[in-house]
């Protein structure tokens, strides 16, 4: 099986937790893009769902699949969330944000009762931190919330470079929240809780991509299927 395959198995595995008249969180990636292609295929057989999606590239997807939209203000407590991750720990902590949607995911996963990561077995890391770690930031004052970020990473016991994101065309990467994104090249993250506490407290950061507490289980996509938490 190719990794895309075992990404759709995991997917599949998700689709398979949906009941009738869930309110559902529909993430971002290409893993979660297979979740929504099969949900779609559900929902179109009749499966009653109301979806949330985590950015516009997955709204498309969703609308295109025929799954029906809503949004947090209409519908501010869901049932479930299914997303990607990039990196999971044991103890179902997540790096997120390598698609750029981490600020709408983060805010989708916490209005959901449960978070579950469909990801491909290389996710899985015994430290988080190999995957550069995202954290959005407002385009004013960016050199000095850069400065900023620079200064706290050693208080949280972590060290490296942080480059500005770039989108295709070589510009500077704008989210779907008109914002931009530092990817902090760190290797570990040894005190995960401390970094999120010290880079919160950064007024120029709006959301950063450690998923701490919100996941409550997973699904992965390995050649040994393997599931943790609740999934
Ligand atoms: C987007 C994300 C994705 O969930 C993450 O990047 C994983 O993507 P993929 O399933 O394509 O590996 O956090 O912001």
């Amino acid at each position: 099986m190719s990794t895309q395959d075992l990404k759709r198995a995991a997917a599949a595995r998700a689709v398979a937790l949906v009941t009738d008249g869930m309110r559902l969180g529909l993430g971002t990636g290409s893993t979660a893009a297979f979740f929504v292609e099969l949900l779609g295929a559900r929902v179109r057989q009749g499966l009653a769902v109301i979806g949330v999606p985590t950015s516009e590239a997955t709204r498309a997807a969703a609308q295109a699949a025929g799954i029906p939209l809503t949004t947090l203000d209409e519908t501010p407590e869901l049932d479930l969330t299914v997303d990607g991750a990039d990196e999971i720990d044991a103890g179902l902590r997540l790096v997120k944000g390598g698609g750029g949607a981490l600020l709408r995911e983060k805010i989708v996963a916490a209005a959901s009762r449960r978070m579950v990561v469909i990801a491909d077995g290389d996710k899985r890391v015994a430290v988080l931190g190999r995957f550069p770690l995202p954290i959005e930031v407002v385009p004013f004052g960016l050199g000095a919330t850069r400065r900023a970020v620079e200064a706290a990473l050693p208080r949280a016991g972590c060290a490296g470079a942080l480059t500005l994101r770039q989108a295709a065309d070589g510009s500077a990467l704008v989210t779907d929240g008109g914002h931009l994104i530092l990817d902090a090249h760190l290797g570990r993250i040894p005190d995960p809780d401390a970094l999120a506490h010290a880079l919160a407290a950064i007024p120029g950061v709006v959301e950063h991509g450690l998923f701490l507490g919100l996941a409550t289980g997973a699904i992965l996509a390995s050649r040994e299927p393997a599931s943790f938490g609740e999934a």
